[in-house]
């Protein structure tokens, strides 16, 4: 029998609950709420997942937000989320979500984190642990950041950490550093997204402006020696999403990847999926995939299952669970 890339156990690290949403559920959502969807169809939705770079997605991704609602709308889209996960050998799960993107279209930030802390209590009796990352979107004003941080105070044990995404090109990291110094104060991890569509400047500037202990995809880092020694000296993990970068035109093809190189050049690189509703594949396909396209072996197997769990923000305990 040979060995079942797609059911090794692992920890998800890179993953924004939004992006799980799958047609059939989107329109099951605006069917139950009332809203429109710009599609008559599931097949013309799925058919519209043909992106040209990282904004072509945004895009799309924002308008289908419109459908989630309320508090049993974010409870049923990250319980299908970790049904399927848990399905795929994924053990700890620490998902992004893009409070902003909610709370300027009327809904309550309480049944954003409340309806996603719901499904992951569910899950924590399937022994699937996990954490919510409140993501902040780089290309919005700093005073909507500002408002959402002032409500997700109210909530810190619900919160693991604070992130950034969304449009990276041209949003530097910058003018959340008094934000992202607060959370760390506070007893928060950080992470960013950089080095996806941005260069490894935008790396660097995630690591100097907000602290960042994770890097979001990082995969323009190899372009920067100095900073790959940075990076493989510190231990600074990076959440790799193989699919997303080839939906998203970061690469070429699969076979373009920089896993392979990353991994040669000593830097701790886990195999995430990203947006697995849009690009393809969750955890499980994106491992097996990379495995596929690089003969990747059991050692190597091993070593992106054992960095997924060292890098994760699980408890010391839970890792050794996970280990
Ligand atoms: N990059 C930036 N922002 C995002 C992404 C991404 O891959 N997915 C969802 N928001
Ligand atoms: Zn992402």
């Amino acid at each position: 029998m040979t060995f079942d890339a797609m059911l090794l156990p692992k920890a998800e690290l890179h993953l924004h609950i939004e992006g799980t949403l799958e047609p059939e559920l989107a329109f099951a959502l605006a069917a139950r709420n009332g809203v429109q969807l710009p599609f008559a169809s599931v097949e013309e939705l799925r058919a519209a997942y043909s992106f040209t770079d990282l904004q072509s997605f945004l895009d799309l991704y924002y308008a289908c937000m419109e459908v989630l609602r309320t508090r049993e709308d974010f409870r049923d889209l990250a319980a299908a989320y970790l049904r399927r996960a848990a399905a795929e050998g994924v053990r700890h799960a620490e998902l992004f979500f893009d409070a902003q993107a909610h709370t300027a279209r009327g809904v309550a930030f309480a049944d954003v984190m409340g309806g996603l802390q719901d499904a992951l209590d569910d899950a924590a009796l399937l022994g699937l642990s996990g954490g919510l990352i409140l993501s902040f979107l780089r290309d919005q004003p700093i005073e909507d950041a500002e408002a959402v941080w002032a409500e997700a105070k109210g909530h810190l044990d619900a919160i693991i950490g604070v992130g950034l995404d969304s449009a990276e090109v041209g949003n530097p990291a910058g003018k959340f550093e008094g934000i992202f110094a607060e959370a760390r104060a506070l007893g928060l991890h950080a992470v960013a997204h950089a080095g996806e569509e941005g260069g490894p400047e935008y790396v660097w500037d995630a690591l100097r402006s907000l602290g960042a202990e994770r890097i979001d995809h990082g995969i323009r880092s190899l372009e920067d020696p100095e900073l790959v020694r940075h990076l493989v000296d510190q231990r600074v993990p990076l959440t790799v999403c193989p699919f997303s970068n080839v939906r998203l035109r970061a690469v070429d093809t699969l076979a373009d990847h920089p896993l392979p190189a990353m991994l040669r050049a000593g830097l701790h690189v886990t195999v995430n999926s990203d947006d697995p509703a849009y690009f393809g594949g969750y955890a499980g396909e994106n491992i097996e995939a990379v495995a596929e396209q690089f003969a990747l072996g059991r050692e190597e197997l091993a070593l992106l299952a054992r960095n997924s769990v060292t890098a994760s923000f699980a408890s010391e305990e839970r890792k050794a669970e996970l280990a």
